[in-house]
Formats: structure tokens, C-alpha cells, sequence
């Protein structure tokens, strides 16, 4: 007998998206699509095509480079949304289209301002359209779980009628609680007489916590098809955590009964992923992916674990692609070594790139005995920010002398453009003053310092220093990084990033003559 399966339905890159405060750029899309395939998720939702100019070239790109799963666009119940969806997806292989409408009274009387005879009516028509284009379609009655049942069953009958594949039911709002979630699969199951034409899906929201609880109680009750977003990111409190979900049906056979296509060892690399190009960092005790899911900090605990592995805890590590401890980075190890380490946390390097990473890992494994994950993590964004930012100046050298009795001086090197080499020295009201007005000096550009903000990637006194500025210019405020073991030697950085970006906002032309000559 065919082994009963669970579609997982990945929405981190369209749900996930609509969080508060992030917005992916369509590479970083394509990245964590690419990483969704090797994870082997069924289906990716790339975005909603006809929101916007790059949710469409998003969706179309994926469609066409992302091989293996489902590529997905959402459409409202409108013929241009569904138009664009097609007009996104048509390049791809395996493409579907989304469509979505409110059912419930409350959404159909006071955001439609419509009935539920013309929502019906329109889900058919717009079910219908989409058929047109493509075989595979999914429809999704939105906020289903305050819709009246018997006319959700009616609707799902038409749209399934009309040509559905996939009918998704959206707990839009987080209402559900376990036990009615499960009966109402159950009653959609019983009720709608050509559901088993369909694959039932669920997609659930997190307002009180409860999103993968019921979408696990879904799967036993019928659902073959879950939706959710790696991490549990999404609109408001966020989606299903697709890991939890995954995990949860591995590691309880015995109850669910079913399989997923995952490839579970991909989980911590696309977490990791997922978390460094949103910047929503993950709670220490998060389930799963979390930096305190396997440790122990108990003496019974760890007696335990020496012991038996398996007397406190409950998945392997291993299993999730933990990278764990065993492989202790330091300035003997080789490319391999970090190559491996660098997959593990989600970043997947071509050859050239991993040459010049590793020759920055090199230079900060001579200052740090060890370089650990969080380590790596700052030196990725360090290499990711010479490769993106607009680059005029760049710092070379930089030599600071100071204490509570001396005058804080600092002298800098600095290349411009057309390789010329400018140099100054300046005194300050401390070391971190003191750089910033020799830079000044020796590029010509200077702004006002609006905000400094420094933070220690891990602990420990050889740790590495972040450092973020933001300096005002008439009113323009410009951003910039910098990270180094040194938080001298990282504010420099920093500041100068923050005038790159000034400058190449205000034009190249307008750069003020250096003070010095090139030397
Ligand atoms: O939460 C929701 O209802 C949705 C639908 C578009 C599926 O995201
Ligand atoms: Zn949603």
C-alpha cells in the first residue's frame, strides 16, 4: 500500500513576507526559494504576484530557476490578479495558482460589502479563470474557521466543482482551538460530497499560540496538506512553524501515520537562512531550531544524556542538521572544514566566494582562538556588505593611541577612487571621535554622527564588536556597519560605510576635494 503523505506547503516567502518590518529583496527570495527546494518542501509560495512590480518578478524568477517543487503565486478573486498570477508562473514547470476569498459573514458584510451568493458566484467564476490557465489551482475560503459550516460546505463544493485541486482551509485570524479544528475536517469531510477530488489543506495563524497544535491536529483528522513559514514568521503573530510541524510528524509515527518528502537535516540551514535575511532573530527556547533546544543544563540532565542520549532528548540534533561542537573552527582548520560549518548555518558558496571568505576567516582565526557560529554569521555580512554596498572609500589602515590621560589620536589610510591613497591624522574627544574626524579629514566628506551603537557578537573578551552609525546630512540620514575584534578598527568601518552611502546617494560629483593630497 502507497505510503499515506503530507504536502508541505511553504509560505515564508508570500505569508512569511507580510511580517511587520520586513521586506526581502527578490536575490534574497530567490536564496531561501532555492534553499526550500533542497529542504524538499511540495510547494513554494513565491509571492502575490499582482501586489506589486517585484512580487511578480519575484514569483516569475523562482518559477522559472527553482526546480523540484510546486511554484505558487496568490491571487484575490479578481481577473487581473489571477491574469498576473499566470503571467508570472507560465515560464515555470510546475506552477499553481492560489486564489483566495473571504467567507465568513463578518469579512463578506463589512470588508466585501457583498453576499454570500455573489462570493460564491465569484470564487466559482475566478476558480474557473484560473483552470483556464493552469491544471493546478488551489482555493482558499478565507477566515474559514468563523465561516457558517454549511456554507463553507457549499462553497467548497462549488469550487471543487469548478475545478479545485486543493482546498485550503485558512484559519485567517488564529480562532481555532485543536479539538473543533479537528472537527470541522471532520464535518467538511462528511458534509462536502466530492471532497475526495480535493487534497484538504489547513493554514494557521498563531494568535494564541495554537498554530501548529491544530494544524497537527488536522493531519489526524484528514488534512494532507499543511501550510506554514519556516521559523513561524508571518502577519501579525505569525504562521505555523513548518519545522515544528515536519518534526512533529516524524517524530510521532506512532500517532500520525504519515510521511513528508522533507529532508529534515535541511531544517537548521534554512532556519538560519530565513533568520539572517529577515533579521527576525529566534527565541533561545524556540522549539526545534532554537540555540537552547538541545542543551542541558540540569547535572541530572547531562548525567542522563552521557549516559543515554535518548533519556532527554527527544529528536537527535543530527537529524534537524544541527551542526553541534564536534568541529571546532579555529586557524588550523582548512576550507573544507568551514565550507561545511558555512553550509550548516545556510549559506551555500560558490568557489570563488568561499576563497575570499576564507581569507577573512583566516585573518579573524589569528585573533580568536576559536570562531564560533555567531562569529561566522557576523563575518558572512561583513563579506556580504563589500559585495553590495556602493564603494568609493575603503578603509586600509588605521593606527589610534589614547587613555584617560592622553589626547586620543588617530591616523588613517584610506583608498579612493582611481586607486588613488589619501592619508590624515586628527585628534579627539576619545579614540572613536578621534578616527571619525581623520577620516573626515583625509576623504573631505563629513556628516553628523546621529546615532553609535555597539554590541559583542558572542562573549568573551576576544569577541567580535558590531558596529551600526547612522550620520545626518541636512536632514538625510545614511546607515553604516562595520565588525572587527577591534571596536575602533569596526566603527571606522562603519563610519565609512555610512559616507559610501551618502555619497553615492548625493552623486559622486558632489565629493568635496580631500584636505590631503594622494600620497
Ligand atoms: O491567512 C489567510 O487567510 C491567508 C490566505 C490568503 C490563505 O493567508
Ligand atoms: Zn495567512
Amino acid at each position: 500500500m502507497a505510503e499515506d503523505r503530507v504536502t508541505i506547503f511553504d509560505t515564508t516567502l508570500r505569508d512569511g513576507e507580510q511580517s511587520a518590518g520586513i521586506g526581502m529583496t527578490g536575490d534574497e527570495k530567490l536564496e531561501i526559494a532555492r534553499q526550500l527546494a533542497r529542504l524538499r518542501v511540495d510547494v513554494i509560495e513565491a509571492g502575490f504576484a499582482a501586489s506589486s512590480p517585484g512580487d511578480f518578478e519575484a514569483v516569475s524568477t523562482i518559477a522559472r530557476e527553482v526546480k523540484g517543487p510546486v511554484i505558487a503565486s496568490l491571487a484575490r478573486a479578481h481577473p487581473n490578479d489571477v491574469d498576473q498570477a499566470w503571467e508570472a508562473l507560465k515560464g515555470g514547470e510546475n506552477p499553481r495558482i492560489h486564489v483566495f476569498l473571504s467567507s465568513s459573514d463578518i469579512h463578506i458584510m463589512h470588508q466585501l460589502h457583498k453576499n454570500r451568493e455573489e462570493v460564491m458566484d465569484l470564487a466559482v467564476s475566478m476558480v474557473g479563470r484560473a483552470k483556464k490557465y493552469c491544471d493546478n489551482v488551489e482555493f482558499s475560503p478565507m477566515d474559514a474557521t468563523r465561516t457558517t459550516p454549511e456554507y463553507l460546505y457549499q462553497l467548497l463544493k462549488a469550487v471543487i466543482d469548478a475545478g479545485a485541486n486543493t482546498v485550503n482551509i485558512a484559519d485567517t485570524v488564529g480562532y481555532a482551538i485543536p479539538s473543533h479544528f479537528a472537527r470541522l475536517l471532520t464535518d467538511i469531510q462528511e458534509n462536502v460530497p466530492n471532497m475526495h477530488r480535493a487534497v484538504l489543506s489547513v493554514h494557521c495563524h498563531n494568535d494564541l499560540g495554537l498554530a501548529v497544535s491544530n494544524s497537527l491536529a488536522a493531519v489526524q483528522a484528514g488534512a494532507r496538506q499543511v501550510e506554514g513559514c519556516i521559523n513561524g514568521i508571518g502577519e501579525r503573530a505569525g504562521n505555523a512553524s513548518l519545522e515544528e510541524i515536519i518534526m512533529g510528524i516524524r517524530t510521532r509515527q506512532d500517532v500520525f501515520q504519515v510521511a513528508t518528502n522533507v529532508d529534515t537535516t535541511q531544517i537548521y540551514p534554512t532556519s538560519r537562512m530565513v533568520s539572517r535575511i529577515t533579521g527576525m532573530s529566534i527565541q533561545p527556547n524556540k522549539s526545534v531550531i532554537g540555540e537552547n533546544a538541545f542543551r542541558h543544563a540540569s547535572g541530572i540532565h547531562q548525567d542522563g544524556i552521557l549516559k543515554e542520549r535518548s533519556t532527554y532528548e527527544l529528536m537527535d540534533p543530527v537529524s534537524i542538521g544541527w551542526p553541534g561542537n564536534a568541529l571546532v573552527l579555529g586557524k588550523l582548520s582548512g576550507r573544507a572544514g568551514l565550507r561545511a560549518r558555512l553550509e550548516a548555518l545556510g549559506y551555500m558558496l560558490s568557489r570563488d566566494e568561499l576563497d575570499g571568505v576564507f581569507e577573512a576567516f583566516k585573518l579573524l582565526a589569528d585573533k580568536k582562538h576559536e570562531v564560533t557560529d555567531r562569529d561566522l554569521e557576523s563575518l558572512m555580512a561583513e563579506e556580504k556588505r563589500a559585495a553590495t554596498e556602493p564603494i568609493t572609500y575603503t578603509l586600509d589602515q588605521i593606527q589610534f593611541s589614547g587613555g584617560d590621560h592622553d589626547i586620543a589620536t588617530a591616523t588613517v589610510r584610506i583608498l579612493g577612487p582611481n586607486e588613488a591613497v589619501y592619508s590624515d591624522a586628527a585628534t579627539g574627544n576619545g579614540p572613536v571621535d578621534a578616527v571619525c574626524r581623520a577620516i573626515e579629514r583625509a576623504t573631505g566628506v563629513g556628516a553628523k554622527l546621529a546615532d553609535f551603537n555597539v554590541r559583542s557578537v558572542t562573549e568573551g573578551l576576544d569577541s567580535i564588536g558590531e558596529v551600526m552609525v547612522r550620520v545626518d546630512q541636512d536632514g538625510k540620514v545614511f546607515t553604516g556597519r562595520g565588525a572587527s575584534t577591534d571596536i575602533i578598527v569596526a566603527s571606522a568601518k562603519a563610519y565609512v560605510s555610512a559616507l559610501n552611502r551618502l555619497i553615492s546617494q548625493e552623486g559622486l560629483d558632489n565629493v568635496p576635494e580631500p584636505l590631503t593630497t594622494p600620497d
